[in-house]
């Protein structure tokens, strides 16, 4: 059976990835660029819409991202990403960062990051995408708080637009 005629939970789509931080991707402190870390996370979060759709996905949107530590050189990332919630043609996945010290295992969380991703038809219009079946507690209580942020985001977008023309 194909993924898009498939129902899905989170699990079935969810990816984890392993970076190691490497001098290209660092500033002058020998920091990690935030952008190096966003561009990892929108991969990995595109990976998860490919895989829950079964079709060519978009971001359309990046929610604020705080970083809360900083990773240095040599440094794990690891980033942990499923599926929150879907609506029509659009769906939200969230990802973990973590850093993690290759030599004792201690994990910190860098940040978490949530993206919106829109399927799209061979038209490239956006096209809709199956239903998310949530299964565990936390899988439960990430879609809640997703279908919260899902209403936040576009009351925001309502009032921020209205009277605006292109
Ligand atoms: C994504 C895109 C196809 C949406 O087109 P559109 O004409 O705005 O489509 P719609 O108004 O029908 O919205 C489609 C869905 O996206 C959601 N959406 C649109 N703008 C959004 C935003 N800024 N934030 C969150 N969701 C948004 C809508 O709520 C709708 O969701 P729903 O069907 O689940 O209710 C279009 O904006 C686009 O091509 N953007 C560029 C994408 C891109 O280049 N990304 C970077 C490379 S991957």
């Amino acid at each position: 059976m194909s993924r898009r005629a498939r129902t899905r939970t989170p699990r079935d789509s969810a990816v984890e990835a392993r970076y190691i931080v490497m001098p290209q991707h660092a500033n002058d402190l020998g920091i990690a660029f935030g952008g190096t870390i966003m561009s990892w996370i929108d991969m990995v979060a595109a990976m998860v819409a490919q895989r829950h759709c079964g079709r060519k996905v978009v971001t359309v949107s990046i929610d604020r991202l705080s970083f809360l530590a900083p990773c240095h050189i040599g440094d794990h990332v690891l980033l942990r990403s499923s599926a929150n919630y879907v609506g029509r043609t659009s769906m939200e996945v969230g990802v973990q960062v973590l850093k993690e010290c290759p030599y004792t295992g201690e994990r910190v969380r860098a940040t978490t990051a949530y993206l919106t991703f829109v399927a799209l038809d061979r038209r490239e219009k956006p096209t809709p995408i199956p239903p998310i079946h949530p299964e565990t507690p936390d899988e439960l209580r990430r879609f809640e708080n997703a279908r919260l942020r899902v209403a936040a985001r576009k009351e925001l977008l309502r009032r921020l637009t209205r009277g605006v023309s292109s």
